[in-house]
């Protein structure tokens, strides 16, 4: 049985992003998201999720979307994108690895993990591979220290992590 079960990240080039409109069915999903909100601008966080996990990252056409949608200065959208590492400002690769570098995670042996992705991916924090598959980032604590080291990936954490563990979850990614 494999490791892996994470799906990968629809991620859409630029070109396609530099002017966004929702459809049909994006507007649907913002209404629901709005209906759970007081004021239009609390539902500026899961609205960007939202934008994410649509289009796989952020770009300043869905900043621009996002703002116009919710009434809001496109530069208090830009600055919350900004603020938090949850959100992509660059299209990411299909499997976005992130690496819990905080203090739990350090003690059981994080700096080894990172150093084996390093090698095996010829890549850094902050970088994607040549072919688009794999993007690293180091990330603060991702509240599972119990089961330290943790890595994220897309949207499925993987604990107790070992440079073994990775390698059979690298492999098994589609
Ligand atoms: S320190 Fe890594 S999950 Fe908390």
């Amino acid at each position: 049985m494999t490791l892996a079960r994470t799906r990968p990240l629809t991620v859409a080039p630029p070109d396609t992003l530099a002017d966004v409109s929702f459809d049909e069915a994006m507007e649907a999903r913002i209404e629901e998201i709005l209906a759970k909100y007081p004021t239009r601008q609390a539902a500026l966080l899961p609205l960007l999720w939202l934008c994410q996990d649509r289009w796989g990252w952020i770009s300043p056409g869905v900043m621009r979307a996002v703002a116009a949608r919710l009434d809001l200065a496109p530069a208090h959208v830009a600055g919350v994108v900004t603020f938090y590492t949850m959100y992509q400002t660059t299209p990411p690769g299909k499997y976005l690895l992130q690496v819990c570098t905080t203090l739990s995670c350090q003690l059981c042996g994080t700096s080894g993990l990172a150093e084996h992705l390093r090698e095996k991916l010829g890549i850094g924090f902050g970088e994607t591979t040549p072919d688009g598959r794999f993007t690293l980032l180091d990330v603060q604590c991702l509240g599972a220290c119990g089961e330290a080291p943790v890595i994220q990936v897309n949207n499925d954490y993987y604990t107790g992590m070992t440079p073994e563990k990775l390698d059979e979850l690298l492999d098994g990614l589609q």
